[in-house]
């Protein structure tokens, strides 16, 4: 289906910033399937510097990393809204891609990425692969087990007061392609169509409390930032299995007592474990119960950033299908914008896209 088979495939990083140490730190741990070669940036010497810096081969810009035939995969840790723009020129040079989330900040856009993958039998596998993680692993063989019957609703959230007080360089997180929907809900929605499969429709309303932003982060310290883009969203999600989500993402709030993810069953209620996170606690409460139980984990492996390029690696290796993928995400992509249009419209959005439910990823990568 996709070239290569040799293993490790070659890895080139484009964009060193804040999410990058955490891959190269966590790339180490699949040293069989990834090993990462080379890293480029707009600043190439913010580029030679990172590469020196975590011992790669090479530090450069990305038309030089994108024509090293050693690289076989471009892990893009750009901007949101770079992200379209460097897919497509890894895919036009021949290179299997792997994205942080948001996969796209428009649906079009991330149409336009998988019909060139789907023309070049290239491979696209998108962020987060926190989703294969043992917490929400283990969620899923709860529901798939029947431990709460039948789902009949869910809710997510993601509520905080933004960014502008840890991230370095915080203003694209209220630009298009930023706030809480795009910047966090990849995460909620990944987990609820592992957990449920695909959505149907999307109702919501959105407003953007605050116009301005006080920087309090180094070293933009004293910097306001404008923002563009919605930071308070609530909305309905009804998936096609007839589950109905309410879901919440703000950057306007300051404290809160609501759970992550939670999954209310005909036979009683899962509280998933954070979506942000690759473990984490899992709570079942049953009619038989009665009480909420923590439950153990389907397995301790140790899992971070990488995870879902190293399980894609692996994919191509063994000619089927990869389980971060860009199908998914592009579904995720259709959810998200069908916020924005819902709110804008005051009306119920259709979703047009739809995709499969990713296998169970067990244990070790198999
Ligand atoms: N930070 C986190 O904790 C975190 C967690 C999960 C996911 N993510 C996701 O990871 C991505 C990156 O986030 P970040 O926090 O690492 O952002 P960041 O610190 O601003 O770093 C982004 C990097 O992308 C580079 N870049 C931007 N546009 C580019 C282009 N057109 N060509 C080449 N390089 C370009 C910048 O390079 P130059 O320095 O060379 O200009 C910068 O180093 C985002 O999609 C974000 O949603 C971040």
């Amino acid at each position: 289906m996709t070239k290569p088979l040799r293993l490790p495939l070659g890895v080139g990083l484009i964009g060193c910033g804040n999410v990058s140490d955490s891959y190269f730190t966590h790339a180490k741990r699949f040293p069989g399937l990834i090993k990462i070669l080379a890293c480029a940036g707009r600043d190439v010497d913010r580029a030679k510097a990172k590469a020196a810096e975590q011992g790669l081969g090479r530090g450069c810009s990305v038309s030089e990393l994108l024509a090293d035939p050693a690289i076989d995969v471009v892990l893009n840790l750009t901007n949101p809204t770079a992200h379209t723009a460097i897919n497509l020129q890894a895919l036009r040079a021949g290179k299997h891609c792997y994205c942080e989330k948001p996969f796209a900040v428009s649906y079009r856009d991330g149409l336009r990425v998988l019909a060139e993958a789907a023309k070049r039998k290239l491979r696209v596998g998108v962020a987060p692969d926190t989703v294969l993680g043992p917490g929400m692993q283990t969620c899923r063989k709860l529901i798939d087990d029947g431990a709460i019957g039948k789902p009949i609703s869910a809710t997510a959230n993601f509520l905080n007061h933004g960014s502008e007080g840890w991230h370095p360089n915080p203003d694209f997180f209220y630009q298009p392609g930023g706030g809480p929907l795009l910047g966090g809900s990849p995460y909620h929605f990944s987990a609820l169509v592992t957990l449920l499969g695909p959505a149907r429709s999307v109702s919501a309303m959105a407003k953007t409390t605050f116009k301005e932003r006080l920087i309090t982060s180094q070293p933009f310290s004293g910097q306001r930032i404008k923002v563009r883009t919605p930071t308070h969203l609530a909305g309905v999600v009804e998936f096609a299995q007839g589950t109905v989500a309410t879901v919440t993402m703000s950057f306007d709030v300051w404290a809160h007592h609501l759970p992550a993810l939670e999954i209310h069953g005909t036979e009683g209620s899962l509280q998933c474990s954070d979506p942000f996170q690759f473990a984490g606690d899992v709570q079942l409460w049953t009619r038989e119960t009665k009480q909420w139980q923590k439950v153990p984990l389907l397995h301790t492996d140790e899992a971070g950033r990488s995870l879902g390029l190293a399980e894609m690696a692996l994919a191509i290796h063994e000619r089927r299908p990869h389980r971060a993928s860009g199908e998914m995400a592009l579904h995720v992509t259709e959810i998200m914008e069908a916020f924005f249009r819902s709110a804008d419209k005051g009306r119920k959005v259709p979703l047009k896209s739809t995709c499969r439910r990713p296998a169970p990823l067990p244990s070790g990568l198999k």
